[in-house]
């Protein structure tokens, strides 16, 4: 559907491809960015809307590699309608859907399934992730050809490592002739077992399995072996801990192409906050207390990996951030902590969250856009350069926020039908106004004053 013409009126635009970071002025026309810069009144197209963005950020749509889309198979927790309505209100415009799903993305027909309930159904880009293995079991690689050929994106059989090290070297040396990265859930399960939390003391404390460290950086270390063995494109999910850190450095140190993405949670809140009570000191916790919705896969950890992880963002060690946004229905969380599923609703407190480095002067603003537009697109290749960027000529898929806007989080007004946040309650500083994909809104806050310029 051809959008009008927008003329978005003096924001701060910042383009991490370009390095620019002045207020300025966005032409869309014919859902393209036409120009940029300061722009006149005069001589715009006819029926060119101008919406007012004084005093916000103007950027190009986040791009989310890594989330948790459910359908088919897990309707009841999230679908491609509610999950990309969720995405374009937490300022995603491209997002990349990992398989396992009921089916698993193994096969051709499943592909082309999500591409056309996207295209009927989603509000943003979708971008399929292939299974690495059939059926995700960790024996026989996937038609990986079939798949790239298909529209994957990316391979990976996330929610669970490719534990078996010979299928993970075949699926690199794969990864080199399609060009395509593979994701790997880096997790040693010998090591992670029935753990259900970070190992550590309050692990201890609640009587819980935990999940040492080792368990993440063991597999990293290996993955990152085979990557030099086969020259494939690696790619580690939601890096956790302090120790996978170096392991990271050294890789790029070497050459190697291995890349990273962080999620907010690692980046925010540590396994204090399993405990309940949005982080309360341990000793005002009540000795049953716990709070299902911080049981997420790898596990939240200490403040020293917190420290680690976003010095290592600020790097750029570590690539992009990623939501791993993982709904689920009330049932898998309403229940003991051993019961309870693994994973967190992310998309639409992801900007406000991630925002706090930049309000406590950890991360400059520009690099935060980098890390959630410009670092994911060049960790997916070449296929999401024009959606990283304001350049010319380039799809408008453009964000507008308040990075100064205080907001607290309600889930029940989340779009996610998973509702599973442990920040339920929490004060976030900053929240995205508007969302454009091809020139379109797709989302506007109840509050913008964006109509105000007529
Ligand atoms: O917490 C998680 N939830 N981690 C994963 O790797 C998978 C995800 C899910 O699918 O729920």
């Amino acid at each position: 559907m051809q959008s009008s013409p927008i003329l978005i009126k003096g924001p701060r635009i910042i383009d991490a491809s370009s390095g620019l970071d002045q207020v300025g002025d966005i032409l869309v026309v014919d859902g393209m960015i036409a120009a940029v810069g300061p722009i006149s009144q005069d001589g715009l197209p006819d029926g060119c809307r101008t919406v007012d963005a004084t005093g916000l950020v103007a950027c190009p749509g986040f791009i989310d590699l890594h989330c948790h889309l459910r359908e088919p198979g897990f309707e009841f927790k999230e679908t491609i309608a509610s999950g990309t309505r969720a995405a374009a209100k937490g300022g995603f415009t491209s997002i990349c859907a990992m398989p396992n799903t009921d089916p698993p993305v193994d096969n051709a027909a499943v592909v082309d399934f999500l591409r056309f309930r996207s295209q009927a159904e989603a509000a943003v880009r979708v971008f399929p992730i292939a299974c690495v293995s059939k059926g995700r079991l960790g024996r026989e690689l996937a038609d990986m050809e079939e798949l790239a050929s298909a529209g994957a994106v990316a391979f990976s059989d996330d929610g669970d490592p490719v534990y078996d090290a010979n299928l993970m070297r075949l699926a690199l040396a794969y990864s080199l002739d399609l060009g395509l990265p593979i994701t790997n859930h880096c997790q040693d399960i010998a090591l992670s077992r029935n753990g259900v939390m970070a190992e550590g003391a309050v692990a201890s404390r609640l009587g819980l399995d935990g999940i040492p460290a080792a368990a993440e950086e063991a597999m990293i270390a290996r993955d990152i072996s085979l990557a030099e063995l086969t020259g494939g494109r690696l790619h580690i999910a939601h890096v956790s801990t302090a120790g996978s850190v170096p392991l990271l450095r050294q890789a790029k140190e070497r050459g190697l192409r291995v890349t990273a993405e962080v999620c907010p949670h690692h980046l925010t809140i540590t396994d204090q906050w399993v405990l309940g009570g949005n982080g309360m000191d341990a000793d005002a916790a009540g000795p049953l207390s716990y709070d299902t919705s911080t049981k997420v896969y790898p596990p939240l950890r200490t403040q020293r990996d917190v420290d680690a992880l976003v010095q290592a963002l600020a790097e750029g060690v570590i690539d992009c951030i990623a939501t791993d946004h993982a709904p689920h229905d009330a049932t898998s969380k309403q229940c003991t902590y051993q019961e309870a599923a693994f994973g967190i609703s992310v998309l639409e407190t992801a900007l406000g969250s991630t925002l706090q480095m930049v309000h406590q002067g950890l991360l400059s603003l520009p690099d935060l856009v980098h890390r959630w537009t410009v670092g994911p697109a060049s960790v997916l290749g070449s296929a999401f350069d024009g959606f990283a960027s304001l350049d010319i000529g380039t799809p408008a898929d453009v964000v507008l926020f308040d990075p100064d806007r205080e907001w607290v989080v309600n889930p029940q007004e989340f779009l996610s039908q998973g509702k599973n946040t442990p920040l339920a309650g929490v004060t976030l500083k900053g929240q995205v106004v508007a969302t454009f994909v091809d020139g379109r809104m797709v989302y506007e806050s109840e509050t913008s004053k964006l109509g105000a310029a007529g």
